[in-house]
């Protein structure tokens, strides 16, 4: 992604009947901003050229014709990659007004393991992965938000823990301060030979999420009746690769293994409470959190590309004022 991708452009902004105006505060950059930017067959409507880029973010109601929004509220949802934005209660990624923040917790927390990150680790591992104490977990991507986020809620639960990322300092990040058990460095040459040793027992649920190679290495690693939980394949959004083409699905059978794909919104309904609860182990310590940030929108699209150089620990976020 480049700048030349984007228009920057200035137009009035003013809440029409039953419109709130909100004055954005941080944008989440992710992955799938972008599988929006291409027409592959995906889970919502591509963004069209011409409209404004679409992205999730958290902002603050100024002034307001909805008495769901009130002036002075704090809200998350697709703000998208603007300045302002007006929302209305229909959008098809509902925005929620987000509760009084207890003190010490800071805001963008609703955007990383309280949010909608953090709310896909916590379906992803314990409705789709059924995590049970005492098995094996293998993240990869670990040291991102998702991926922190399972591990950590995998030691929650008992789990013990192996996570894939790129580099020593990510690898020592996963184990002193995530509190994973081991870590994988997949940039290193003997990567498959760390992989072995550290599931000699195999692994009972792998949460794939950048796919490739490392997904077929994960795939070998399968015990019986284990579950593969497919959240995202990062390695093939930016380019053609077509590893994700050829998958091994040979350990399924044997293993009578299963794969399956999610997305966290399919869990909306049970946002708030599953919100709750990171929130309290956040402040329990019992979740840690890393951000990355970045200043000012016009800086959102070369740094989305960190995403895919690994060059993000954490959340990646841009903060839209100072
Ligand atoms: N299904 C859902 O509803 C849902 C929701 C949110 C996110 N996701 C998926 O979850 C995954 C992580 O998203 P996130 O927002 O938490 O991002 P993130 O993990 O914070 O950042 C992405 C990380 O992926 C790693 N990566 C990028 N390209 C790679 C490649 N070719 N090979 C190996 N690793 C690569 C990089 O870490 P290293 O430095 O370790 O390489 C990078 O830091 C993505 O696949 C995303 O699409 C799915």
């Amino acid at each position: 992604m480049t700048a030349s991708n984007f228009d920057f452009v200035e137009s009035a902004v003013a809440p029409g009947p039953g419109q709130a105006l909100v004055e954005n505060l941080y944008l989440s950059l992710d992955p799938t901003n972008r599988i929006w930017m291409t027409d592959v067959e995906q889970y919502m409507p591509p963004v069209q050229i011409g409209e404004v880029m679409r992205g999730l973010g958290i902002g603050k109601v100024i002034e307001s014709n909805n008495h769901l929004y009130k002036v002075g509220a704090l809200v998350s949802g697709p703000v998208g990659w603007q300045d302002y934005c007006l929302i209305d209660g229909q959008e098809s990624w509902p925005f929620a007004v987000l509760p009084p923040l207890p003190p010490g917790v800071p805001l963008t927390l609703f955007m990383g393991a309280a949010g909608m990150t953090g709310l896909t680790a916590y379906f992803g591992l314990l409705e789709v992965g059924q995590a049970k104490a005492g098995e094996t977990l293998l993240v990869s991507a670990a040291a991102g938000a998702t991926g922190s986020v399972v591990g950590q809620i995998g030691k929650i639960k008992g789990l013990r823990v192996v996570g894939i990322a790129g580099g020593a300092e990510k690898c020592r990040l996963l184990t002193d301060y995530f509190g994973f058990d081991v870590a994988v460095d997949y940039k290193a040459s003997d990567w498959k030979a760390q992989l072995e040793a550290a599931t000699e027992g195999g692994v009972d649920i792998s949460f794939e999420n950048v796919g490739g190679e490392i997904m077929n290495a994960a795939i070998a690693r399968l015990n019986m009746r284990s579950r593969m939980v497919l959240c995202g394949l990062i390695s093939s959004y930016n380019d053609d690769n077509d590893a994700n083409t050829r998958a091994n699905l040979v350990p399924f059978l044997m293993k009578r293994a299963s794969l399956q794909g999610f997305i966290v919104s399919d869990y909306f309904p049970k946002f708030a409470a599953a919100t709750s609860e990171l929130v309290s182990w956040v402040m329990a310590g019992k979740i840690k959190t890393k951000e990355t940030l970045v200043d000012g929108l016009e800086q959102a699209p070369a740094a989305l590309n960190q995403l895919f150089e690994g060059n993000n620990v954490g959340k990646l976020l841009v903060k839209l004022r100072p």
